[in-house]
């Protein structure tokens, strides 16, 4: 009976393991996305039936109100955040994973069954939970640091000092030792090097994010999720359990391709990122001054300018999400399209705050794909358009990343909005982007300003539009 009841879970763990695999390739592109969540939480009820109906699983009623509490308040949530502040809310529930697997680690380690482990495998239990804690710490606080980051608590400027990397490779190699003796230890005196441990690394996951400038959040965000998939891992080793092995594998790995990814379309080195080795910005170097004059327009003039041209296309920033502009903007390309204009989408891969924002909004506005456009793909066209609307957006049209090797965001690839005929920035005022970096296209002889609320500007040019 026990054995056919191991089978069941095993299948059952076989099968949730498909589902999160189904799920991770629906969610590669925008048709498919809802059948891939769909995936995901299939999996995710079989996984959690699979194991609190497992063998040797008891207390079923503390585990049912455990569910019932934590589902009320994830639903709470989930109703609750805006679109602009889902990063804070993934970079939130990513420290959940590291404390849980700190958690794991400890409960684990003291767990009397594991106690009488001997010789190898004992060994391997606890460099298990030696690893398992320290990923987990880190993920911990690191994801603490980059929700305040996201969130405007914590200042998004870099915070470093010259001995940074000496320092963490010498807490690294403290934790090493500490790892030793943790395993020489006998019963559960480790417990002391255990306690420090979590408390360097907990600090290493400060650090680590506080020195990662605005500009690079995007890459640490997806980092700390490839770190929970890891910490989560460790956790599935610890307890024994597969599925949480190859789950976390699969949110590891995947958060390792997709940082990868990202730091190649912002021409960053992953290591340079990751160990806060220096953005973009040469050091010692003065910035650029900034030439020009900055001159605007009101939204009547911005009208007449999109009647007269045969090509506009529209490069949407973070100011669209914050505003909700992308429904007017629909409203807005529809008429234009109507009229016979090329309308497009010039999208940055970092724009807005998290991976595929602007794809999410503009498609939950219905706007056609074929018209949205990855920003290498478009760039090129940008000598032959004549109107580009840069609507809540600034760093990604940037051309200090360019021209500014004392930029922080120098060598990340930009929109090269200038390039056009005319530039029209909507936005509130003269304010710097995400990395604090002022943004020299402003002054340029061919931009014009149109300042205000996105949405309210759009639907106020609407109006002209279709006057
Ligand atoms: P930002 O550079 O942050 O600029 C957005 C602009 O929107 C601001 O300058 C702001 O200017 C304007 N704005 C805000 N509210 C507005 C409103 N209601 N109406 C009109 N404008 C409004 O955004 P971006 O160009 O999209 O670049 C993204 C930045 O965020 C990059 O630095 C990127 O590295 C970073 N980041 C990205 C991610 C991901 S994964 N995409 C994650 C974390 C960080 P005003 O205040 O003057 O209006």
């Amino acid at each position: 009976m026990i054995e056919i009841a191991k089978e069941i879970q095993t299948a059952a763990y076989l099968f949730a393991s498909i589902l999160f695999i189904l799920s991770l390739s629906g969610l590669s592109s925008q048709e498919s996305a809802k059948r891939g969540v769909l995936y995901g939480i299939v999996g995710m009820i079989v996984a959690i039936l699979a194991t609190v109906m497992g063998r040797g699983v008891e207390g079923h009623i503390y585990i049912i109100a455990a569910i019932a509490i934590a589902s009320v308040i994830g639903i709470m949530v989930a109703r609750k955040v805006e679109m602009t502040a889902m990063p804070q809310l993934v970079a939130i529930l990513h420290s959940f994973v590291g404390l849980a697997a700190v958690l794991v680690g400890f409960g684990s380690y003291l767990d009397p069954s594991t106690q009488n482990l001997s010789g190898a495998e004992h060994t391997i239990h606890l460099v298990e939970v030696f690893i398992g804690i320290f990923i987990g710490a880190i993920t911990f606080t690191g994801s603490i640091i980059a929700w305040g980051k996201l969130d405007g608590k914590v200042p998004s400027k870099p915070w470093s000092f010259s001995g940074l990397q000496l320092m963490n490779l010498t807490l690294l190699v403290a934790c090493v030792v500490l790892g030793v003796l943790f395993c020489k230890a006998e019963g559960t005196s480790g417990m002391l090097y255990l306690g420090i441990m979590t408390a360097i690394a907990s600090f290493i996951g400060v650090v680590l994010v506080m020195a990662i400038g605005g500009g690079d959040m995007p890459v640490v965000v997806s980092m700390l999720n490839s770190y929970s998939g890891w910490a989560a891992s460790a956790a599935g080793f610890m307890l024994g359990n597969d599925l949480l092995i190859v789950t976390g594998a699969l949110v590891g790995s995947s958060g390792a391709i997709l940082s990868m990814h990202m730091c190649h379309a912002m021409n960053r080195s992953f290591f340079s990122v990751i160990f806060a080795s220096g953005g973009g910005a040469a050091k010692g170097l003065e910035k650029k001054a900034i030439e020009g004059e900055v001159t605007s327009l009101n939204h009547e003039e911005v009208a007449t300018l999109l009647k007269e041209a045969k090509s506009v296309v529209i490069v949407p920033g973070y100011g669209m999400a914050v505003a909700k502009a992308q429904y007017p903007i629909y409203d807005l390309v529809q008429t234009l399209r109507k009229a016979g204009k090329n309308v497009r989408f010039a999208i940055h891969p970092v724009a807005g705050r998290l991976p595929g924002h602007m794809n999410v909004l503009l498609a939950e506005a219905n706007v056609p794909y074929d018209i949205v456009l990855e920003m290498d793909e478009i760039n090129d066209d940008m000598p032959d358009t004549d109107v580009v609307m840069v609507i809540g957006a600034n760093d990604v049209v940037n051309p200090s990343a360019q021209d500014d090797p004392a930029s922080s965001i120098y060598g990340m690839p930009v929109i090269e909005a200038w390039k056009a005929e005319k530039v029209i920035i909507m936005k509130r005022s003269m304010s710097a982007g995400y990395s604090g970096e002022d943004n020299p296209l402003f002054y340029k002889p061919n931009s014009e300003m149109l300042y205000g609320d996105a949405k309210a500007s759009v639907e106020k040019i609407l109006t002209y539009l279709k006057a």
